[in-house]
């Protein structure tokens, strides 16, 4: 009996000294120093899937201000990304699953404050999917567990911040939760320190009557309107950022019609008969080397889109349509700027070409 008692006391002993510093990995012991600087306005915050110093090296640092890392971590990666005064994170996502009992809260929000720590990590990039119903329990603990979250990384990693990444608007056009997601924007984004609107894959839940149709991603005046739909319940766009998709969307027509209408295929998803999750996502740098002399492209005023359309032989004469917003940017930080939001953000760092790079607004004086 005593001797079990001993092992405890070991167990206890051990998980203690676990929390103790990790050894910094950088040539400069100051790169692992989380960046203390001004969060609040000019933010550009670049989601960045995993990649290697082929990516990295065409970078421009003075454009970013935080790097979110979707699901890998790249000690050299943190060490360039302080260097240059840019913070560096972890996209957090979470799931209802993990919602389920306060032990499993507590167990997802300590391994999470723990790679922050061992990675040098300046906070935490939140991100839930599932759909819960209004006012639900389950959308109450989404709340709580996002203030808790927020509340125990500022108590732990002093200076750090926390994001959280909401859809492109509160409300889907039946007055409902973007896919199903009806969550408490206004007490999340109270409980934040940034909240990141996803102002693209605007038509995940399309309701186009009544054929399905292809439409733009990201138009310009349904952005405009889910800002508005934001401020209108309360959420203060100046500690908004709006992230953009720096992708195009490929949809075959299933049928085609005057007009450059394009007849796609219907889709189920989470209570709407279309979505754009039947099209090909085609990162905006390898669009951009597809030779399309032969497309015939046409502007869309109603989404500011250009619509690329063609003739595909190679399969038995199909025709495909695409939707781009890459005039787009300009207009997006004008946005961005008369609303006095934070900044903006690049979803994905991995889609630009040194064009789209260019088009970014400077955050920094170069290191
Ligand atoms: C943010 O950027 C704008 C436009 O580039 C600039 O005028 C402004 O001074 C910046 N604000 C801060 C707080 O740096
Ligand atoms: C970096 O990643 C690319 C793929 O994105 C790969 O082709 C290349 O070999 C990698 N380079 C190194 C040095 O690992
Ligand atoms: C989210 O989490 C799941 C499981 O933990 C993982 O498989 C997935 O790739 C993650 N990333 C994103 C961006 O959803
Ligand atoms: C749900 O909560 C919102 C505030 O988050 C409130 O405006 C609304 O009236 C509530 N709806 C119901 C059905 O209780
Ligand atoms: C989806 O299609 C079904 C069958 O055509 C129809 O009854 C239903 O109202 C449609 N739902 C929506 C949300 O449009």
């Amino acid at each position: 009996m005593q001797k079990l008692l001993f092992s405890i006391g070991i167990i206890a002993v051990c998980c203690l000294s676990s929390i103790v510093d990790a050894k910094c990995p950088c040539n400069d012991p100051n790169d692992c120093n989380r960046i203390t600087t001004d969060w609040k306005t000019n933010q550009t915050i670049g989601y960045l899937l995993e990649s290697n110093e082929t990516i990295w090296s065409t970078f421009k640092w003075n454009k970013l201000t935080i790097i979110s890392l979707i699901d890998f971590h790249q000690p050299k990666l943190m060490c360039l990304a302080h260097h240059n005064k840019i913070r560096i994170m972890a996209f957090g996502n979470f799931t209802l699953n993990d919602l389920s009992s306060s032990d499993k809260m507590n167990k997802w929000i300590e391994y999470r404050l723990k790679e922050a720590q061992d990675n040098f990590y300046d906070g935490i990039n939140l991100f839930i999917d599932d759909p819960v119903e209004p006012n639900s329990t389950f959308s109450q603990r989404i709340t709580d567990f996002i203030s808790l979250t927020t509340k125990r990384f500022h108590q732990e990693l002093p200076g750090s911040i926390v994001l959280f990444n909401a859809p492109f608007s509160p409300k889907n056009e039946k007055g409902k939760g973007v896919d199903g997601k009806n969550y408490d924007y206004v007490a999340i984004s109270k409980s934040v320190d940034l909240m990141v609107a996803m102002e693209f894959d605007q038509r995940s839940q399309s309701f186009d009557e009544p054929k399905c149709l292809a439409g733009a991603p990201e138009s310009l005046y349904i952005t405009i309107g889910s800002l508005m739909a934001y401020k209108n319940i309360g959420v203060n766009l100046n500690r908004m950022i709006m992230a953009l998709g720096f992708y195009v969307d490929e949809y075959l027509c299933v049928e085609y019609h005057q007009n450059y209408r394009c007849i796609i295929e219907s889709y189920n998803y989470r209570g709407a008969n279309c979505s754009s999750k039947v099209a090909n996502r085609i990162p905006w740098n390898v669009f951009e080397k597809i030779d399309r002399q032969c497309w015939r492209e046409v502007w869309d005023e109603h989404s500011n889109h250009d619509i690329y359309t063609f003739l595909d032989n190679s399969i038995y004469g199909q025709v495909k349509q695409y939707w781009t917003d890459n005039l787009g940017i300009f207009k997006k930080i004008r946005l961005i700027n008369e609303n006095q939001m934070s900044g903006i953000g690049v979803w994905m760092l991995n889609y630009l070409d040194d064009k789209t790079w260019f088009q970014l607004p400077q955050r920094q004086q170069q290191a």
